[in-house]
């Protein structure tokens, strides 16, 4: 043998969600529950493939469709449909051809595509980021060579946002700053701005010159697909220079599939050609061109109205199923508890900063085989009619 070159290498710190579910599939407790990852699981435990995707999948492999390359951003009719789910049909960014869409491998590439676009092309040094945020953020970003920064978010005190401090910080921030925003359902907080705040938000953007990234990956787990798309067409409509990252991980039940999609507006239709052009660029040098197959069955649906208003009234049974998870598991840990959990029914989304510390969640983990996030996040998505009660059962057990 030569030389190890790799003997120096370090063991890297496992991931702070997606290692969970690591040590969740090695723990032999048949009672075991991950409320670590944000998935959707059905009441039977299972992550649904929606019937939308079913049909849609008749539909492909009837066609028996060879897979020839796709281009570097993707399917184009696929990234058409996305921008009308993002800003709706009669949006006059589209029509005066102000936004160009790519389809990425899940959120998570639009996100790093959309990095490697401030930094590389853009020249941006930094980008701030709320505190707390989606773990993952600051890796992303960092990677792309930026330095990450945070402006304040949750108060933990009244369980709600801190909008003063949060105000007051963008306000200081040097003009041209990117400000990473979660356009609803924020992660890992469940808790979002009113509208009335998202527009004072907009108009310090505006008057200090800020460049938005909004990340939109639980469309539709909030309200519904239209009002959870509010603060995109909010600042679509407003902002010059904008980034949009979309997932459709959770929407359509696809995670495994890497569906997603990055859209920028500028401000002209000759400027978004040539932001279209370097996006391409970034495409191409990091993984050249996106799969045909995950694309597809999301444009099947989108386009057909029949399988559209379906996906809709799927995705209402899964908002609506974990709306009545937190009302049940707030009902029973404060009664059990005898301490006020019904913040957990005012937070939106698949997650609830549940307030629990690094020490509870760990005792939930060993004494309960039941896993979450170190800073108390839980998935209430992951609950169900025969695991709430001892979820709730343990929580109330280790805040006592
Ligand atoms: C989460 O926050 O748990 C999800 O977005 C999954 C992930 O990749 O972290």
């Amino acid at each position: 043998m030569n030389t190890s070159a790799f003997s120096a290498v370090k063991l890297a710190p496992s991931d702070p969600i997606l290692g969970l579910t690591e040590l969740y599939k090695s723990d032999t407790n048949p009672d075991k529950v991950n409320l670590g990852v944000g998935v959707y699981y059905d009441d039977n435990g299972s992550v649904p493939l929606l019937e939308c995707v079913q049909a849609a999948e008749t539909v492909l492999v009837a066609k028996r469709a060879a897979r020839a390359y796709q281009p570097i951003d993707g399917n184009a009719r696929y990234n058409n449909l996305v921008q009308a789910l993002l800003l709706g049909t009669e949006s006059k960014v589209l029509s005066t051809n102000r936004m160009i869409s790519a389809q990425t491998l899940g959120g998570t590439g639009a996100l790093k595509i959309g990095a490697d676009f401030l930094k590389q092309v853009v020249k941006c040094t930094d980008i701030w980021i709320s505190n707390p945020s989606w773990a993952n953020h600051r890796g992303i970003f960092e990677n792309a060579g930026l330095k990450v920064n945070t402006y304040p978010y949750y108060d933990a005190e009244s369980r709600g946002i801190a909008f003063e401090e949060m105000l007051a910080t963008l306000k200081t921030l040097p003009r041209q700053s990117v400000v990473l925003l979660h356009a609803c359902c924020h992660n890992p907080t469940g808790a979002d701005l009113s509208r009335e705040q998202w527009r004072l938000v907009l108009d310090v953007v505006v008057e200090q010159d800020l460049i938005p990234f909004l990340d939109i990956a639980y469309q539709g787990f909030g309200d519904s697909i239209e009002e959870d798309g509010y603060v995109v067409r909010l600042f679509a409509e407003t902002c010059s220079s904008l980034l949009i990252s979309n997932s459709f991980s959770k929407s359509f039940s696809l995670y495994g599939e890497r569906i997603g999609g990055l859209s920028v507006v500028s401000s002209t239709d000759e400027e978004s050609l040539r932001v279209q052009s370097q996006i391409k660029r970034l495409i191409r040098s990091n993984y050249s061109n996106p799969p045909i197959y995950s694309g597809a069955l999301v444009e099947t649906v989108l386009a057909s109205p029949e399988l559209r208003a379906q996906w809709e009234l799927e995705l209402q049974a899964m908002r609506e199923r974990i709306k009545l998870m937190r009302s049940a598991l707030s009902e029973n840990v404060s009664s059990k508890s005898g301490i006020d959990f019904s913040f957990i029914t005012e937070q939106r989304g698949m997650f609830s900063y549940s307030g629990l510390t690094r020490e509870q969640v760990v005792k939930l983990r060993e004494d309960y085989s039941i896993y979450a996030v170190e800073s108390g996040r839980i998935c209430v998505a992951a609950l169900n009619n025969s695991n709430i009660s001892l979820v709730s059962e343990a929580i109330a057990n280790v805040v006592d």
